[in-house]
């Protein structure tokens, strides 16, 4: 069988640096699934098309090329602002649903970041891990991270911007972020990536 790792969490919880390194040491590919929910709104952003046009994002969602996904320009904080607002959308959510579970069950295996990996899109998966930490400790992250790229941040406002997310990414009808039954719970607040990574590699290498 080949081997999945799913991984998910709310926006900043350090699972997209946690599923790098665990594919990195298992030898697996890598997806993060919020970039293509960030590809198909920064599509419909650059068209001039309003976020809730379903037919224009679902063709954005079958166009997308997963292997070219500009990671630097997805990056930006208005892009994943405007991708949790695709994201409600569900014909949007099944054309990426689709794309995403091909890409898991192509050998060697891979590891998917994002929010309803263990729920929907692997549900099958080797292994599970829930990625969290305090709305607090995801804000402070983010505003340092921003600070170290040289930029300017507001820590308040990325936490308001944090909690909005959260709630419109646990509230919503289809695949809400939610834990899977089976999912190994890590929560980061008070973790160094190393401790996360040891963490989750000790759950991993027993289920492998
Ligand atoms: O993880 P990231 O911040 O890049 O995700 C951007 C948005 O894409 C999330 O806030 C969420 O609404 C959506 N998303 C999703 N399902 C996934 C991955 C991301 O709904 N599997």
């Amino acid at each position: 069988m080949i081997p999945v790792i799913a991984i998910d969490g709310p926006a900043a919880s350090g699972k997209g640096t946690l599923a790098r390194r665990i594919a990195a040491h298992y030898g697996l590919r890598h997806l993060d699934t919020g970039l293509t929910y960030r590809a198909v709104a920064h599509a419909l952003v650059a068209t001039g098309k309003p976020l809730d046009d379903e037919a224009e994002a679902v063709a954005a969602a079958e166009r997308l090329d997963l292997s070219a996904m500009d990671r630097t320009v997805l990056a930006a904080h208005a892009v994943g602002e405007a991708a949790s607002k695709v994201a409600v959308m569900p014909a949007v959510r099944r054309a990426l649903v689709e794309r995403q579970r091909r890409f898991a069950e192509t050998p060697p295996g891979a590891v998917l970041d994002g929010r309803d990996i263990g729920t929907v899109v692997c549900p099958d998966a080797t292994a599970k891990l829930y990625v969290t930490a305090s709305p607090e400790v995801r804000a402070k992250r983010r505003y340092h991270e921003i600070l170290a790229g040289g930029g300017v941040a507001d820590e308040a406002a990325i936490l308001a911007d944090i909690q909005k997310r959260d709630a419109r990414d646990m509230g919503r009808a289809d695949s809400p972020l939610r834990p899977a039954i089976d999912a190994h719970l890590l929560d980061t607040s008070d973790m160094t990536i190393e401790t996360a990574f040891q963490a989750a590699r000790a759950k991993i290498d027993r289920a492998l």
